[in-house]
């Protein structure tokens, strides 16, 4: 089976170069476009994918197709075109839902929120189906994310919030492990940033693997590490006035950026349909 990407920004090259890193597909059969040509040329001499002349001879070479323009570009580029009813469309962008790309493709759709960590084959893959995927498509897709690390399927009503979990906590994490950095310069300014950052990059890989193959819970972790009355109990005594506000503030403001792309896809379709009228 052939696959085709359309849009080679962060999200499209990191599926194309971590699907060929897995081998899970061989690279003469990844079709790639990108508006800007460079980045599929380049694609193509590191990695040994397809170049593709327009977004269209991609759909026509490949079964599987994914999307990985920004949201707004999503329906555009699907409304240019020609689509056979077999063709299963793949969308990477956050705010545009099944419904939204089945107002164009009559086909099957599904909807997949990527991570930037698959590209080290770890992080969870969202995804969600019409029912028009049938069960073959649905084995082709999950196999290629399952490739690049885990797939988890959420419903509509979930999607948005895994999403800051998956898709947005790798910077989000990076934030705080910044944040966690710079406070432990400034009370002992010889450690040096340097320093700071790879303790705590390898503490939060060892955190990680144990949590996973140990199958911890966070609580268990915790008592394993803070003894009664001693320090770390007291620091996430401390932490535990700031964070639990702060992650809510977060989602708050999440839901509130989701919401309004959402709007503005809507006011995309809505102005289509105005259109064909
Ligand atoms: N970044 C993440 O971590 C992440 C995670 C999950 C989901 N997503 C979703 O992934 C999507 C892409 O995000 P991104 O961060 O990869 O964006 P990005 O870096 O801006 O990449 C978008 C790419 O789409 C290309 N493009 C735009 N219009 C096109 C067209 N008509 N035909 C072909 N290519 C076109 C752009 O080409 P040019 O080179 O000409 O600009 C650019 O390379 C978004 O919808 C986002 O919601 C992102």
């Amino acid at each position: 089976m052939r696959i085709g990407i359309i849009g080679l920004g962060s999200m499209g090259q990191m599926l194309a170069k971590s699907f060929c890193k897995s081998a899970v597909i061989q690279p003469e059969h990844v079709v790639v476009f990108n508006r800007t040509p460079a980045k599929a040329e380049q694609l193509r001499a590191e990695y040994g994918v397809v170049a593709g002349a327009s977004a269209q001879a991609v759909c026509e070479q490949a079964e599987l197709i994914f999307l990985c323009t920004k949201p707004l570009d999503i329906l555009p580029v699907l409304r240019g075109l020609s689509l056979s009813a077999e063709k299963h469309i793949v969308s990477v962008a956050a705010g545009v839902s099944i419904a939204d790309l089945e107002t164009v493709h009559d086909g099957p759709v599904s909807k997949v929120i990527p991570t930037v960590v698959s590209s080290e084959l770890h992080g969870v893959s969202l995804y969600t189906h019409s029912d028009r995927v049938n069960a073959q498509q649905r084995g082709h897709l999950l196999a290629l994310l399952s490739a690049i690390g885990e797939v988890q399927e959420v419903a509509d009503t979930e999607i948005e919030t895994a999403t800051i979990l998956s898709s947005s906590a790798p910077g989000l994490l990076a934030g705080i492990l910044d944040s966690f950095a710079q406070a432990a310069v400034r009370k002992t300014p010889e450690l040096g940033i340097e320093k700071a950052r790879s303790i705590l990059v390898e503490t939060m890989l060892g955190t990680a693997l144990l949590l996973k193959n140990e199958q911890l819970g966070f609580d268990q972790l915790i008592e394993r590490v803070a003894t009664k009355g001693g320090i770390t109990e007291e620091g996430l005594r401390v932490l535990a006035k700031t964070l639990p506000g702060g992650f809510d503030e977060l989602f708050a403001m999440t839901a509130a950026k989701h919401a309004a792309l959402k709007e503005l896809v809507q006011k995309q379709i809505g102005e289509q349909s105005d259109e064909k009228e």
